[in-house]
């Protein structure tokens, strides 16, 4: 038994996420998760909301809210919404918490102490009427390079061209539109990174079994230009971790914040103890998941993200951690997600192009989007969601593969033999060859599941299925009862057999459709079958079962054209 640390990107706090969001980590992350439990391994699995940050302040104020009262009710939201996706987190917690607040705090600390913050005086536009200092991209005005009327103040979008803010014409504050502002000296924080080049270069040169997706990001920034940047850790925020030296105020550094990309990371620390506190468990607990020197050197730590937030995890937080010269996990498998695109376009949080989580929920159970979602995630390169392939995928796969052997299989055996797992006859060659058949998937299916290869451990699990189902058609227990009803009361057994096997493997895809197969069944037998013919022998003769309801109902052609039409643009 292994111990397995899983982590997915936490997810801004402004908003409710859209499916691209979901599919690029928790929902993989999920899945990954399922399977190692089942597989008997320990596991702990965090995710949390990442609160800080200007995206969020101005969230809060366009919903008319203070700041942290709209993250504590958009993190209620956010928690619903994944456990609506049946997502199964150990902990599901805020990097707004006084515990990831005490850790950010920590590791600055230590990185100061080891010479690795360096203090750097700044010119930074403050805006009089916002009250605040203004990060590069809320500063509008006209670019200098095209003339470009509504250029931001890190870049121009009509020309492309990088832009200082004190390069733009006639600045204007994005937020309230005001042109009151001024330029001002500002001290912050930087991380020596460059320092940490060479011990960051190794270290990712040891990951030789990283996906090429994550390797090259991680390369290209280590590398590429003037390579590895010291970064500013520190803004001139309200809403944020206050700026201190451990437990010691930071002179000079009243009234800032750390930058939101340096506490949230620590946040996958944090939430960990979070999840010891709220039981009230000892330190050790989540200490032995964390800290190498108490028991987390055997610990193998895998996280899951999407592409945009591969060099944060191979280089910014691998920098706190390594700079910090203590003794911490580091991650050991870095999954990264292309992005998932949306019916010829891209999703849009803005402008509400795509289907949101809430409403995903709404139209349709969990488990339809978690199979279609995973079996279509964008692992080689992006993929794209259209109404007509989600349509097929779930008539096809889930309703005529899987839901029609469910039915088939039960209704027939109610109708000749009764409820209860029937007696009679033995099985013969075509069973042998089918056994054989589901051996070879079924380890496959166990070897993708292992590496990560959702796509492909969706393709072998529903192969699996298929060939239940041609199995049944070929061996045609309706046509053979008439004349030899033992016979097909062998075939039927191994049927019914079939269906407590598929709810066990499928259960990391689609768990509620898994429970309701095991409850039709009435069993709570859900062992891995290691052993296939054991496995395909736990309902035995007189076990009784219920013909379940409908696993999944098809999708019918108005259904998706409404739906296609609904979720075209700007939500309502
Ligand atoms: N909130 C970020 C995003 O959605 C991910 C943060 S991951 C962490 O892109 F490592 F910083 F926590
Ligand atoms: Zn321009």
């Amino acid at each position: 038994m292994a111990r397995i640390l899983i982590t997915s990107a936490i997810p801004y706090i402004n908003g409710i996420k859209h499916l691209g969001n979901l599919v690029g980590s928790q929902l993989p992350a999920d899945l990954y998760a399922r399977y190692m439990r089942q597989r008997g391994h320990e596991v702990l699995f965090l995710c949390a909301t990442d609160e800080h940050g200007t995206p969020a302040e101005l969230a809060a104020a366009k919903a008319g809210k203070p700041v942290a009262e709209y993250c504590a009710e958009m993190w209620a939201t956010q928690k619903a919404l994944s456990d609506g996706f049946r997502l199964s987190f150990d902990k599901f917690g805020r990097s707004s918490s006084v515990q990831n607040r005490a850790l950010t705090q920590h590791f600055a600390g230590k990185l100061d102490d080891n010479g690795l913050i360096e203090e750097v005086t700044e010119s930074q536009v403050y805006s009089h009427a916002d009250g605040r200092f203004l990060p590069d991209r809320y500063i509008e005005g006209t670019c200098p390079n095209c003339g470009y009327e509504h250029a931001r103040g890190d870049q121009c979008e009509n020309c492309t061209k990088q832009l200082d803010p004190t390069d733009l014409i006639n600045p204007r504050s994005a937020i309230s539109g005001s042109t009151d502002l001024e330029v001002r000296e500002t001290k912050h924080l930087y991380l020596k990174q460059r320092s940490l080049r060479g011990q960051l270069s190794d270290w990712i040169d040891s990951k030789t079994d990283w996906p090429v997706l994550t390797t090259s990001i991680a390369k290209k920034w280590l590398n590429d230009g003037d390579g590895l940047q010291d970064r500013g850790i520190t803004r001139d925020l309200d809403w944020g971790v206050p700026v201190m030296k451990g437990t010691a105020p930071w002179p000079g550094m009243e009234g800032k914040v750390f930058y939101v990309w340096f506490d949230a990371p620590i946040e996958y620390i944090a939430c960990a103890k979070e999840w010891t506190d709220a039981d009230g468990r000892p330190d050790a607990e989540w200490e032995r998941w964390w800290r190498t020197d108490k028991g987390a050197d055997d610990v193998r730590y895998v996280q899951f993200m999407g592409k945009d937030n591969v060099p944060f995890h191979t280089l910014s937080f691998p920098a706190t951690l390594i700079g910090s010269g203590e003794p911490w996990k580091m991650v050991d498998y870095i999954k990264s997600f292309n992005y998932l695109n949306y019916d010829g376009g891209q999703f849009s949080t803005s402008q509400g192009r795509g289907v949101f989580m809430d409403q995903a929920l709404e139209i349709l159970p969990a488990d339809y989007w978690r199979w279609w979602l995973l079996s279509h995630a964008p692992e080689n390169s992006d993929s794209e969601f259209t109404w007509e392939n989600f349509q097929a995928s779930v008539n096809k796969d889930l309703a005529d593969v899987l839901g029609n052997f469910v039915s088939r299989v039960t209704k027939f055996c109610r109708s000749k033999f009764g409820t209860d797992v029937p007696d009679g006859g033995a099985w013969g060659d075509d069973e042998a060859a089918l056994i054989a058949r589901l051996e070879t998937g079924l380890r496959a299916y166990e070897t993708h599941m292992e590496a990560m290869e959702v796509r492909k451990a969706a393709g072998e699990l529903r192969a699996l299925w298929v060939a239940g189902n041609e199995y049944l058609q070929s061996a045609a227990p309706w046509a053979v009862f008439k004349e030899d009803p033992a016979r097909a009361a062998a075939i039927v057994r191994l049927a019914l057999n079939l269906i407590r096997l598929y709810a066990v493997i499928s259960r990391p895809f689609i768990p509620d459709a898994s429970a309701a197969m095991l409850a039709a069944m009435k069993t709570e037998d859900d062992g891995w079958p290691d052993d296939l013919a054991a496995a395909l022998g736990v309902l035995e003769v007189g076990h009784s079962f219920d013909v379940p309801d409908v696993l999944f109902a098809k999708i019918s052609d108005e259904e998706r054209d409404t739906w296609a039409e609904r979720f075209s643009g700007v939500r309502d």
